[in-house]
């Protein structure tokens, strides 16, 4: 497999997808890493590890169609079969689901369905539960709606800011995500129905 990751930010989840290449866990290559946004961190970590990096700066896009043209373009140059969305902070429209069906996946830091949308650990401490954790799913036309491959969960204590939660969470992503994408490159993940990913072993 060539997987082509997706990010806006900081690129920790990344991260944790080139070691575990490195380390023989996901036995696949990085074709490309995407960004949306000029700054994001993730475009100097793809350098480093000299991994090819562009970036399609959503706003010098003429709309979202020409924004998801031009990520599939490049997606397709670097011979992609599967896409990771770690820490893209976009949705994508039907027209790019539907160019990589099942073939997406994406992290979530909650217990989806509870939570999903971009100030997740904020609802969380919000509405007050005891416990949340991450979520690795397909990614179909809904936003975090995709069938579930794998969760993890965390308590959340008492005196939980949004940044402690988001670092006990962010620890689980980075053991959970590397593992998922493992299974699908393995073969390992068999979607029955609509809605239910059967891990075979
Ligand atoms: C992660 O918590 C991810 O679940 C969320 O955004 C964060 C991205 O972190 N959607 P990073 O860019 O992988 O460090």
């Amino acid at each position: 497999h060539i997987l082509g990751i997706l990010c806006s930010g900081r690129g920790s989840n990344m991260q944790s997808i080139l070691a575990a290449i490195k380390s023989g866990q996901i036995k696949a290559e990085v074709g490309i890493v995407l960004t949306d946004k000029p700054e994001a961190r993730a475009l100097a970590v793809a350098r480093e590890n000299g991994i090819k990096s562009i970036c399609i700066n959503r706003k010098e896009c003429k709309d979202q169609q020409d924004f998801e043209e031009q990520l599939v373009a490049e997606l397709r140059n670097a011979g992609v079969t599967l896409v990771v969305l770690a820490g893209f902070m976009r949705i994508l429209s039907p027209y790019f689901v539907g160019e990589y069906r099942h073939q997406i996946l994406n992290i979530h830091p909650s217990l989806l369905p509870s939570f999903g949308g971009a100030h997740a650990h904020r609802d969380v401490l919000a509405y007050g539960t005891k416990v949340s954790g991450c979520t690795i799913h397909f990614v179909d036309e809904g936003m975090d709606h995709g069938p579930i491959i794998l969760q993890d969960t965390v308590p959340v204590l008492e005196n939980d800011t949004e940044e402690t939660l988001a670092a006990r969470v962010l620890e689980k992503e980075h053991i959970l995500y590397p593992r998922a994408i493992e299974l699908y490159v393995d073969g390992k993940l068999e979607l029955v129905g609509e809605r239910h990913v059967r891990i075979k072993n």
